[in-house]
């Protein structure tokens, strides 16, 4: 197998350096705007010379974001390519037009490493499928924002301070604001669910929330509660055949399975009506669990692993956040319009829990209260 690797970042360089053990995989050329030093052989700043060389067959996209990287995967794919990729963001706008040119051209795109980092989730939510009806995903799936949330509760740091470190540590993206404001999550979520329902989910039609106005205060009040904050992303598959798909912050139980998710861990549950529920864990950010991920996909590449594996969705899913309900935490300086119990003066405003109500009402809610409270915070609470 002949790799072309665009990008030389966190994960281009952790699966170069994977890639140097294998003889039966050779990075032929890698494009980089950079040079790097003893790599200059090997680096391009002109992808027709990837596109064009016939040698290479399989691309390795890990560039990420919108732009070029779309225009450089179809390019790939309609040279007869496979094409193994991290980029959640891409692939979320774009699932439907990437996994059909692939299915097309008789050629693998393989995005395994695009939720959940090393943890084998969309392999084995791929494998599922058809074997049993999935009726909802639900977890942890940003590792940035967690080993904010984690830090902040045990250790009692700042919100700047953690994510600085997640940036210095590779978990965070080239624009932090994506894992901050839930951006990251919802396109794993539209992602997970498009395999689990075979229906893709469009990420702007997901209601979502980040951590950005989360203060300590805030966390002085989850333990209180004996809760702890998550940022969850989670989908079902309704009986009416809808889909309710969200990203929030979350109060858990503090001995739950996701309180125990630590720094840049992941979790992930899948429910099936025949097996239950299946939880996967494991590290869903960092250079080296993504770039084994990565691996993962170019093996199963070289072992034959048939590209009907990938899952090719029909057609786009009703979303209906009416239909997800439950009470939430709201701390906030503005009049609440909705019944709620006060838990009092809470730093940047009054904490409140409010009776269940819909994802969608408090998602709207939150925006009107935004209006004149900026910095307003809102969690779901869950069992
Ligand atoms: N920024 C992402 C995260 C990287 O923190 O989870 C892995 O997708």
């Amino acid at each position: 197998m002949k790799i072309g690797l665009l990008g030389l970042g966190t994960i281009g360089s952790g699966i170069y350096e994977h890639l140097l053990k294998r003889e039966d995989i050779e990075v032929k050329r890698i494009l980089e705007l950079l040079r790097h030093p003893g790599l200059e052989h090997l680096e391009t700043s002109d992808y027709s010379e990837i596109l064009n060389d016939p040698e290479i067959d399989t691309v390795i996209e890990l560039i990420g974001g919108m732009e070029p990287a779309h225009t450089f995967t179809v390019q790939a794919l309609k040279a007869g390519k496979n094409v193994v990729s991290a980029n959640k963001l891409m692939l979320s706008h774009h699932m439907e037009e990437i996994l059909t040119l692939a299915r097309e051209m008789g050629v693998h795109y393989r995005y395994d490493a695009s939720v959940g980092g090393s943890i084998p989730f969309l392999y084995n939510l791929m494998r599922y499928r058809g074997a049993d009806r999935l009726t909802g995903i639900s977890g942890i799936v940003n590792g940035t924002t967690n080993l904010i949330l984690d830090v902040m509760q045990t250790q009692g740091r700042g919100f700047d301070e953690v994510l600085k470190e997640a940036q210095a540590q590779g978990y965070a993206e080239a624009n932090p604001a994506a894992d901050i404001d839930g951006i990251d999550a919802q396109c794993k979520i539209c992602i997970a669910s498009a395999v689990a329902y075979q229906q893709y989910v469009r990420p702007e039609d997901v209601d979502t929330e980040g951590i950005r106005n989360i203060d300590s205060e805030d966390i002085i009040q989850f333990k209180r509660m004996n809760r702890v904050c998550r940022l969850i992303a989670a989908s079902t598959w309704n009986d009416d055949g809808s889909v309710s798909a969200y990203v929030e912050p979350t109060l858990v139980a503090s001995d739950s399975t996701e309180a125990a998710v630590h720094l840049n861990n992941n979790t992930i549950s899948v429910v099936g009506e025949y097996f239950g529920v299946h939880t996967f864990q494991g590290q869903g950010a960092g250079k080296h669990p993504t770039a084994f991920a990565v691996e993962l996909g170019l093996r199963d590449i070289l072992d034959g692993v048939s590209p009907r594996l990938n899952p090719i969705p029909e057609g786009y899913a009703r979303i209906d956040n009416g239909a997800a309900r439950h009470a939430y935490y709201v701390r906030t300086t503005a009049q609440l319009p909705i019944s709620a119990e006060a838990l009092g003066n809470c730093g940047k405003g009054t904490a409140y829990v409010t009776e269940p109500i819909s994802v969608r009402e408090m998602h709207d809610l939150a925006k009107q209260l935004k209006q004149t409270d900026a910095g307003m915070f809102f969690a779901g609470i869950i069992e």
